[in-house]
Order: structure tokens, then C-alpha cells, then sequence
């Protein structure tokens, strides 16, 4: 076993951090991680989402049918995104689908917006088709990565209206699981909760892979844990109060 040390700042960072009304963005992003993924739509993103996302694209087989929308923004353009909407289309209407300036996904890196290909993007409501090549993409979604983040029947919870265009990559196998589950990103981090490190972890299998997920408290500026010598890993912190550990067992 080698010992690993969690500062404070990790439970602001990583690929499961949950950005929303309640919890602001409190690190700011490294531009190292971020970059300029397609030309034509000008769209910024984090380097893994851009691979998984392109993966994913090149499963489906889509060539143009599916276009860039909304990728990385930064705290200037989410501000005038919000602005400029509370002008053109008014508060109630802003308040539903556009959020508040530190408190969007798309400050990360991990959000995208996608539309289908069409001579007039709605900038703010993209449409994305329930149908086609678009289902296709929300089925393969989640074994790369991502997930519908804003659902129709969570907006209670969301306090986001449903966008069938706003994909978040959390990584797999999370992705899977909250798919499976039918659960937005504030249901899964709670859920995740009850999987306390040092206790039972949350077990997942992949092909024949174990995948085990656990809930570590952030309890003091430095957190120790031990991770088994030969097994891969990953950490991200909740941006709450915790990390996940997420940790295959060859
Ligand atoms: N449309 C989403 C909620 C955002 O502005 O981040
Ligand atoms: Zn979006």
C-alpha cells in the first residue's frame, strides 16, 4: 500500500465537481488543461473531454450532423452571456437556462453544448433531436464519459430548466452509473456518500475489471489514505466537502 495525501484545495477540483446554484466554482481552472478543439465554432474545452468527445462522434459515424455549440467559457463570457440574455429574453427566462457567473459548468472545461447542424444556431436553446444520430449519442454518452446533465423531470432539483444539449463529462465509469440510475450530478454525489472510504466501497464491473468508488471526507488541510501499490486511480474532489476515489482493481 502507498500512502496518499489529499490537500483542501483537491475537493475543488477534478471531473466530478458539481457546479451549480448552491456551489460556486472556488479554483480557478488551469488554461494548461484547456484548448481550442474546433476551429469553425471557435469552442474551447478540456483536453480529455475534447478526445472523449471526439471518440464518441467517431463511433456514432457523425461527420457534420452534429455541431459545436458552447464549449469552455471564462468568468468575462459567462457574465456576458448572462447579461445579454437577461436583456434580450428577461430575468424568468434567463434565470431557467442560463447561470449565474461562477456558477457554470462551462467555467470548467466539462460542459458542451452540441446542436444539430443547421444555417441558425440558437445560441442559448440549441436544438438537439430526441431522434437520429442525436438518440444515438445520448445512448454511447455515458461509456465515454458524459452525461445529460439537466433533465426534464430533475429541474426541481437541477433548478435548471431541461437542456437535451448540455452534455458534462464526469468520466466513467460515473457516468454509467448516473445514467443507469437516472440521476443528475446532485443526486450522485449524495448518493456517493454512503460508500465511506475504509468501509464498503461502491463496486462497479467492467469487462474483468473491479471498479471500486468511495466518499472520502475532507476533514482537515490534509487527508491520508492508503491506495492498494498496483492499482490505478483516479481523485477528484465533490466541490462540496469530499474527494471521490475511484480505483480499478486488476
Ligand atoms: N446553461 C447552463 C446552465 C449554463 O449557463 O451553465
Ligand atoms: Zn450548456
Amino acid at each position: 500500500m502507498k500512502r496518499l495525501c489529499l490537500d483542501k484545495n483537491q475537493v475543488y477540483s477534478g471531473e466530478l465537481i458539481l457546479v451549480n446554484g448552491d456551489n460556486p466554482i472556488k479554483k480557478m481552472i488551469s488554461n494548461k488543461n484547456i484548448s481550442l478543439v474546433d476551429k469553425k465554432s471557435n469552442v474551447y474545452l478540456n483536453k480529455t473531454v475534447d478526445y472523449m468527445l471526439k471518440e464518441l462522434l467517431f463511433e456514432i459515424g457523425s461527420r457534420d450532423e452534429i455541431i459545436y455549440v458552447s464549449g469552455y467559457r471564462t468568468l468575462g463570457e459567462q457574465i456576458k452571456i448572462y447579461n445579454d440574455s437577461i436583456v434580450e429574453n428577461g430575468e424568468f427566462f434567463t434565470n431557467k437556462y442560463v447561470a449565474l457567473s461562477n456558477h457554470s459548468e462551462h467555467q470548467t472545461g466539462l460542459a458542451i453544448d452540441l446542436a444539430r447542424n443547421d444555417i441558425n444556431i440558437d445560441f442559448i436553446r440549441p436544438d438537439f433531436p430526441l431522434d437520429g444520430i442525436y438518440k444515438e449519442f445520448r445512448e454511447k454518452a455515458p461509456h465515454y464519459g458524459f452525461i445529460e446533465r439537466y433533465l426534464k423531470d430533475k429541474e426541481n432539483i437541477t433548478k435548471i430548466s431541461a437542456e437535451p444539449w448540455h452534455f458534462r463529462y464526469v468520466g466513467f465509469p460515473h457516468s454509467e452509473i448516473i445514467s443507469r440510475n437516472n440521476f443528475v450530478l446532485e443526486e450522485y454525489i449524495e448518493y456517493i456518500k454512503d460508500f465511506k472510504y475504509s468501509k464498503k466501497p461502491l463496486t462497479v464491473k467492467d469487462k474483468n475489471l473491479n471498479i471500486e468508488i468511495s466518499y472520502i471526507c475532507c476533514e482537515n488541510d490534509k487527508n491520508w489514505i492508503a491506495i492498494p501499490d498496483n492499482s490505478p486511480y483516479t481523485v477528484s474532489g465533490n466541490n462540496i466537502d469530499g474527494y471521490i476515489l475511484t480505483l480499478w482493481r486488476t
